[in-house]
């Protein structure tokens, strides 16, 4: 796609159009709570109004999950979105101009090529809905009620449609309206006869799923059948749109479903997803006839922390559900797996046993990484050491893969139990470190270090919150030297972003900081600090930060003070009475630079 830089201009034209309380307010209703806004925050399971939206600052924060940042913020997680799209969402609702992104002809080519693509894949959606609804689709429509008992309602909110059992309606149908052949047959939608010249439809006879990519726009189709046929699921082509590996059907939909449940679901085929999506279990979505592949493991990964893949009850089922462990591994993805009873999925087994059944059903769901243990076990021969030997190499492949070395650790232990064996040598079969043998694996991967909860930190943030009450308070700060010296690098890239505003002649109010900063957590920082930044009347917030310039220095020779009593003590036992005539003279001179700076009339 075209993805020229947005302008920082721009970014904040966009910024300053868009009202927090309105984008929020879409999403969650929102209650006036003194200066602020509250509501139930999306993004966890909230019972309590835990989401404050500030106004004036343009922004938002949930004091139940940590989570904040300003208007862009909230779109892109709210709708999965990067910058560069919540940006360009966020202009589009409040007409915000954007500048044509340069792009080389060669990418403009391609540009405009899709375009064309994409409108034809509408125009194609739009023939098979009205052939669903027209006589033509008599059958289909019965089908679908009848036999998979989908109202007309849910037909419609998934947009499905029908093929004619026709080799040239569509094609006729688009070459009435202008659109070349070459450009259908490129968008999948026709297929170049074998012999001769000329195309024909590639669906027929079919009842058609529209497939959306991440962004919701109508890339492909897939059909069904309608009765008995060959093969049962047609799917369109990869094509300049359509990205078969890293597309899953409802993701657009479901996305809000899953952050706000927490959990997403992976089931296999298109009916099982709307299915489950009309009672109500809408975080549903469906790899493409395949199997579950990396990256849309990591589309759904951002979404919600539990991963469910609901498998039929069958061997394939099984295998299916096995193949996609180490891909998840490899993410770091630790889904569950409920496999159905034989002979059932998702879509039959809901029918019969309505959503809570299939709730019921899901909480019995367990982890994949056991389920696949429990197979190998269970495949294997257990009788003879040789066999025993099998299972371990095999079980290892899959361990290995863990991350997490408890989870391993444990896993091993159970395994090593059920085939009569010390954890010791299995692990020593594997290469893997002996479980409870407390030497820790040579030197695991660096834990982000967390910010020491200590004075020193929460002196910091002081600093950082009176700079971000209003820009008067930036200034002073900046201007004494506050900003350019906090210690812990995540405070210092935020100091850094204030003087970067404030050298742009901006004003360095908590959204605006936050487009210098491309990293969430820094985000939620910000807002978490802009939370707790003090409210001035307007006029006192440059005399507040002068005051608190003052303390830091007083802070400072405080804190020299204490030092230079502990190298007086050294200089005492080591007798160094030269040293100690020197310190004692920095001590007298910093003792009256504390008097000096003291409020006056409080000494
Ligand atoms: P199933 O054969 O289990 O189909 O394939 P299903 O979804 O239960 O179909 P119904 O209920 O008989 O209509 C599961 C999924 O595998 C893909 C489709 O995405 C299907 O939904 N598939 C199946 C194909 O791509 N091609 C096929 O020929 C069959
Ligand atoms: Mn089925």
């Amino acid at each position: 796609m075209s993805e020229g830089r947005i302008p920082e201009h721009k970014v904040d034209e966009v910024r300053l159009a868009a009202s927090i309380a309105e984008v929020v307010g879409r999403r969650v209703k929102l209650t006036p709570a003194g200066k602020s806004l509250k509501g139930l925050c999306p993004f966890h399971g909230d019972s309590d109004p835990s989401l404050v939206v500030n106004r004036e600052r343009g922004t938002w924060h949930c004091f139940g999950c940590g989570e904040g940042g300003n208007v862009f913020t909230f779109v892109m997680k709210d709708e999965g979105l990067s910058f560069p799209e919540a940006v360009k969402e966020l202009a589009r609702r409040y007409g915000v101009r954007l500048p044509k992104p340069q792009l080389t002809p060669a990418q403009k080519r391609q540009d405009e090529h899709r375009q064309r693509l994409l409108r034809v894949m509408e125009m194609a959606g739009i023939f098979f809905s009205e052939q669903l609804a027209a006589p033509a689709g008599a059958a289909a429509r019965r089908y679908l009620t009848e036999q998979r008992g989908l109202s007309p309602q849910v037909t419609a909110e998934f947009g499905l449609g029908y093929a004619p059992d026709s080799w040239e309606a569509l094609r006729r149908h688009l070459g009435g309206k202008g659109v070349p052949e070459e450009l259908a047959m490129q968008a999948g939608l026709l297929v170049p006869r074998d012999k001769g010249d000329g195309c024909y439809d590639r669906f027929r006879g079919r009842v058609m799923f529209p497939i959306a990519d991440a962004a919701g726009r109508l890339v492909s189709f897939g059909g069904r059948v309608l009765g008995g046929g060959e093969p049962k699921y047609l799917n369109g082509p990869e094509t300049p749109l359509f990205n078969k590996s890293a597309t899953l059907y409802n993701l657009p939909r479901a996305r809000r479903h899953m952050r706000a449940k927490d959990r997403a679901l992976v089931v296999e085929g298109y009916f099982d997803v709307i299915t489950l999506a009309a009672m109500g279990l809408e975080e549903t979505v469906a790899p493409m006839g395949t199997a579950l592949t990396s990256p849309q493991v990591r589309r759904l990964k951002g979404q919600a922390s539990n991963l469910v893949l609901v498998f039929d009850g069958d061997d394939a089922g099984r295998r299916a559900a096995r193949r996609s462990l180490p891909l998840c591994l490899a993410e770091g993805v630790s889904p569950a797996v409920l496999l159905l009873p034989q002979g059932q999925d998702p879509d039959s087994f809901a029918r019969a046993r309505g959503a809570e059944g299939l709730e019921e059903a899901l909480g019995q769901a367990r982890p994949l990484l056991e389920a696949v243990l429990g197979q190998i076990m269970a495949e294997g021969d257990r009788s003879t050491p040789e066999g025993k030997s099998r299972i371990v190499a095999e079980a290892g492949g899959v361990l290995k893969a863990v991350k997490d070395p408890v989870v391993s650790s444990e896993y091993l232990k159970q395994m090593a139990r059920g085939l009569g064996l010390a954890p010791e040598v299995v692990a020593a079969r594997l290469g893997l470190p002996a479980p409870g043998s407390g030497r820790a694996p040579a030197r695991p991967r660096p834990a982000p270090r967390p910010a020491p909860a200590n004075s020193e930190r929460q002196w910091q943030e002081v600093i950082l919150q009176t700079a971000l009450a209003q820009p008067e308070a930036a200034q002073v700060l900046a201007q004494e030297g506050l900003l350019a010296e906090l210690p812990q690098e995540d405070l210092a890239a935020v100091a850094r972003a204030i003087c970067a505003e404030l050298e742009a002649g901006g004003r360095p109010d908590p959204a605006g900081v936050m487009n210098h900063l491309e990293d969430p957590a820094l985000h939620g920082l910000i807002s978490r600090l802009a939370a707790a930044a003090p409210n001035w009347p307007a006029g006192e917030a440059a005399a507040h930060a002068r005051d608190l310039a003052a303390q830091h220095r007083r802070r400072l020779l405080g804190q020299q003070l204490k030092d230079i009593s502990r190298e007086l003590d050294r200089a005492d036992q080591a007798g160094d009475a030269a040293q100690r005539a020197q310190l004692q003279a920095r001590r007298h001179e910093l003792r009256e630079q504390l008097k000096s700076s003291l409020p006056q009339g409080k000494d």
